[in-house]
């Protein structure tokens, strides 16, 4: 199966043995500005062949190579003169396939280990100082090298810590050079990229714009596109690269649940109306979705008729338009794959599940299934979308909505939204370098006593939620200075009408979620 559009590319495959390292190799083979793509662990030497990647990686991976189940690779992938590069489960695997040894010891070894380079002649440790800090993670390790190959690198418990066997043009680490902790890794695996494998660093965000706008003309040809906006990053990315590419046979449908932040509908429609000049069609739907949500206070409930009645909107529109034969849709490279090895670079199922009506189909188009979310920012930057839309933080589908505890009504929208312009405007100003990953304010279906001047007040409260995460799967709840909050508090009391109390979520992720619901 091919997942690329790049294929004319010099690629990195990447085998997945499983856990998460696979997507990180990948991540920073694409740093090195070279294209790498996830390949199942177990793809056969003939497809390997037939692809004819310039170089190969081989990831990490939970397993023992002792296991019954553990994850191999075609052997055969070893002898077709591809340079490769194994990390942790990968140089296990090349000792297995080439006759090293790899004594039960049980003994593991995680974490920091002062790695000694004992070969300093040594291909792809270049310039990496006698002495050096690497991360490892593993139980089984190698104890001694297969015939041909030189040991380069040992660590105080591991005796074969990296080897290489240039002639073959096959390197392994036992530990993991693309973790931030190994102090040399990105060098490293530049050594194995630029010097090794010969590869250029050519992979850049003007080539991948290039090579989608000429991917994307060549299937689409003369035919209309239909694409859906929400003014999120990767619709807003998706919606910059297809005009780039077909201009006026693109029309975006923005279906506007009046369940945005302070702002963004107008700016979604000065971009891309006023800016790019889509063809964009403007669906004001708030009143729609208000009725329908009227009274609705379950968080799934919520959910579910948001996600029915855009779909509900969007074809409404989709089918007034004639002659569409094409719907873009903005999944990444993460959606496409799943780590877990057997699976990987399989199409998740659900992304093909877009509920089509009786009787209209649309062939879909995803230009950007081949990146990863930094990459599609950088192309939204050089395609030209202003930074509020690039580096918008992540903002759930069924908008504030999902905010307001309890029922929705255009009120509330209008409470919430003002509180929460303040407390983003007052962390944007003092997080400049965006180190906070997610804040905003929600407001509970409770109220509270106050008082004001000389007045009694009975209003609603705010709570600001503000997390550091890495990736939304886990947060810890953002230290944020007293003083910020503090004038949060009295801007948001004295600019919104209505709110008399202000709190700050203090829990981290788990046991909270990051949301309230
Ligand atoms: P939780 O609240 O589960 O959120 O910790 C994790 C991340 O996912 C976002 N989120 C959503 N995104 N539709 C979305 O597109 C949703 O229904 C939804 N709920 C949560 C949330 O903002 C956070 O970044």
């Amino acid at each position: 199966m091919t997942t690329s559009y790049h294929e004319q590319q010099p690629t990195v495959l990447v085998f997945d043995f499983g856990a998460q390292y696979a997507q990180l190799i990948a991540r920073r083979v694409r740093e090195a500005r070279v294209y790498s793509e996830i390949v199942p662990y177990d793809i056969p030497a003939a497809e390997v062949a037939r692809r004819a990647p310039t170089a190969i990686i081989l990831s990490g991976g939970p397993a023992s190579v002792y296991a019954e189940n553990a994850p191999h690779m075609d052997p055969a992938v070893l002898d077709l003169g591809i340079p490769v590069l194994g990390f942790c489960y990968g140089i296990q695997e090349m000792a297995l396939h080439l006759g090293g040894g790899i004594p039960r010891t049980d003994i593991g070894e995680y974490g920091f280990a002062e790695l000694e380079v004992v070969e300093p002649e040594c291909r792809l440790l270049e310039g990496v100082p006698e002495r050096s800090q690497v991360w490892m993670s593993h139980r089984d390790s190698v104890g001694t090298a297969p015939a041909g190959f030189s040991v380069t690198a040992r660590t105080a418990t591991t005796a074969v810590a990296a080897m290489e066997d240039p002639a073959r043009k096959l390197y392994a680490t036992q530990f993991h050079p693309e973790v931030a902790h190994t102090e040399f890794g990105q060098e490293i695996i530049k050594n194995f990229l630029h010097t090794i494998a010969e590869i250029p660093p050519v992979w850049t965000m003007v080539n991948i714009i290039d090579e989608t706008v000429e991917q994307v003309r060549e299937m689409v040809g003369s035919d209309r596109v239909i694409c859906g906006l929400s003014g999120g990053v990767d619709s807003s990315v998706v919606a910059a690269i297809l005009h780039r590419a077909i201009g006026d046979q693109l029309t975006c449908v923005f279906v506007d649940h009046g369940l945005l932040r302070l702002n963004e509908a107008e700016e979604v429609v000065r971009v891309f109306r006023d800016q790019f000049h889509v063809d964009l069609v403007h669906v004001e739907a708030e009143g729609r979705y208000l009725t329908k949500l009227a009274g609705v206070t379950d968080p799934e409930e919520k959910r579910r008729i948001i996600g029915e009645e855009f779909w509900q909107v969007f074809f409404e529109e989709a089918t007034r338009l004639k002659g569409v034969k094409w719907l873009a849709q903005g999944t990444l490279y993460p959606d496409v794959i799943e780590s877990g090895s057997k699976t990987a670079a399989k199409i998740k199922s659900h992304h093909n599940l877009i509920p089509f009506p009786e009787g209209v189909h649309f062939d879909l188009i995803e230009p950007l299934k081949a990146l990863f979310k930094d990459e599609v920012r950088a192309v939204g930057a050089e395609l030209g979308l202003p930074d509020e839309i690039v580096h918008r933080q992540p903002f759930p589908g069924p908008g504030l909505a999902v905010r307001i505890i309890g029922g929705i009504t255009h009120e509330k929208l209008e409470l919430l939204r003002a509180a929460d312009a303040i407390v983003r405007e007052e962390i944007l100003a003092w997080d400049r370098d965006r180190t906070v990953w997610q804040y905003f304010a929600v407001l509970p279906d409770i109220r509270s006593v106050g008082v004001m001047g000389d007045e009694r007040t009975y209003g609603h409260p705010i709570i600001v939620r503000a997390v550091a995460s890495a990736d939304a799967m886990t947060a810890d709840w953002a230290r944020l200075p007293h003083d910020l909050l503090a004038r949060m508090s009295n801007r948001i009391i004295n600019e919104v009408d209505g709110i008399n109390r202000v709190a700050y979520d203090i829990t981290s992720k788990p046991p909270g979620t990051i949301e309230w619901e």
